[in-house]
């Protein structure tokens, strides 16, 4: 089947037609209807499909057992997210594997398409939430101990879908992911190519900064006598800006729950999640311990308190180079890349999987909204460059 067929089937699923985008977390129906989807994809190539106890799944051409070569990426996205972020990277895997047997190509090892759950985290907090727990990075325990903004406890969402629960921890799919290779829209405007190479992933976290108030009138209450935490909060989220252009690194406050959120009370309490990623890991724990300096001081000023809650840390990942320049040269010559954006690919790496990602570029650098976009013969030039990867890693 064509990339464009399965592109204009796959994207019409879940897409919000007012906003034109994606809300796609972990486990919900949108999501699941994606996943429906990509099952059917699978049965209709004849591909025997894994899964494990969270719900990943790799779709295998070829032998049933032993270690193969793996592409795919995610089918989950951000809140309102665009359409490329995630299922770009497995649409093209089912076009490039179609290609590849088109062409009669025999491969000498499995090739395995992956569909990995919640990596974007938006339903329950935490990024590549599958992948993580597939690694045994983050244990059964701690995984099960995640409540989504409704307090649906993770089991229950799994259940929900299907899956028991009680499966949940490291999994067996990672013995047979020999190499990986994700492909994904580049998410800033780094790449002025078609198609490149990734180097390396920032490190990143995410922290919870609870402000603590005092509710009271929003008439009768003199502002000298406020103990207002949306103004910690507001000077914080400006400090976190300032305190990131100066680092060369980034800083973003895009949640925040306000208590009672009412427009004629003082609030007493906001929570605010910073994202904050830098090139290394020094900058980073620069990065977080300038803005937390800055929160602490001005909540003493406003009589408010703070508490800081790291709720994930992602190491820098540098993918191997070995199979990097392998990639580049089948690719004569792709330009390599950096990037700040977080992937299931970073996870893997640091379980020790030979890892490498493609990137097609984007034109307008948006990415995590409705107007990310991609040029189809970008799309088109990423699913040849995705093909002659696996041709190479699996002849
Ligand atoms: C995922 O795309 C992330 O970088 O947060
Ligand atoms: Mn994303
Ligand atoms: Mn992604």
């Amino acid at each position: 089947m064509s990339f464009e067929s399965l592109w204009a089937d796959q994207s019409a699923i879940g897409r919000n037609p007012e906003t034109g985008g994606y809300t796609r977390g972990g486990w919900t129906p949108t999501e699941r209807e994606a996943t429906h989807w990509f099952l059917d994809q699978c049965a209709a190539r004849g591909l025997a499909v894994e899964s494990d106890g969270i719900g990943n799944l790799i779709a295998w051409w070829g032998a049933s057992d032993g270690p193969g070569v793996v592409t795919g990426s995610h089918l989950d996205s951000v809140i309102d997210g665009g359409a490329f972020d995630g299922p770009l990277g497995v649409v093209s895997a089912l076009a490039a594997i179609d290609r590849l047997r088109a062409e009669g190509f025999e491969p000498s090892v499995p090739l395995g398409v992956g569909a990995f759950v919640e990596e974007e985290g938006s339903r329950f907090g935490m990024p590549c939430l599958g992948s993580r727990v597939a690694a045994g990075v983050l244990s059964a325990e701690k995984a099960l101990a995640l409540t989504d903004r409704a307090g649906v406890p993770l089991a229950l969402a799994l259940e929900q879908a299907g899956i028991d629960p009680a499966g949940v921890g490291p999994s067996p799919l990672l013995q047979r992911m020999g190499t990986f290779v994700e492909l994904h829209v580049e998410q800033g405007r780094g790449l002025t190519a078609p198609v490149g190479v990734a180097s390396s992933i920032w490190p990143h976290g995410r922290f919870r900064f609870t402000f603590g108030g005092e509710a009271n009138h929003a008439g009768t209450t003199l502002m000298e006598d406020r103990h207002d935490p949306m103004l910690t909060y507001a000077m914080t989220a400006l400090a976190a800006n300032k305190q990131a252009r100066l680092a060369g690194a980034r800083a973003t406050f895009g949640r925040i729950s306000v208590e009672p959120n009412g427009t004629n009370a003082v609030p007493s309490q906001v929570t605010a999640w910073l994202d904050a990623r830098a090139a290394d890991t020094a900058t980073l724990e620069l990065l977080l311990a300038a803005i937390t300096k800055q929160a602490t001081e001005r909540a003493e000023r406003d009589g408010t308190t703070l508490e800081v809650t790291p709720e994930s840390v992602s190491p820098i990942v540098n993918f191997p180079t070995g199979l990097r320049d392998r990639l580049v040269g089948v690719l004569d010559g792709a330009p390599v890349l950096p990037t700040g954006a977080g992937h299931d690919a970073g996870v893997f790496s640091d379980a020790g999987i030979p890892t490498a990602m493609l990137f097609v570029r984007n034109p307008t650098g948006i990415s995590h909204s409705p107007a990310e976009y991609a040029e189809q013969d970008d799309c088109l030039a990423g699913v040849e460059a995705l093909a002659a990867v696996l041709k190479d890693l699996a002849k």
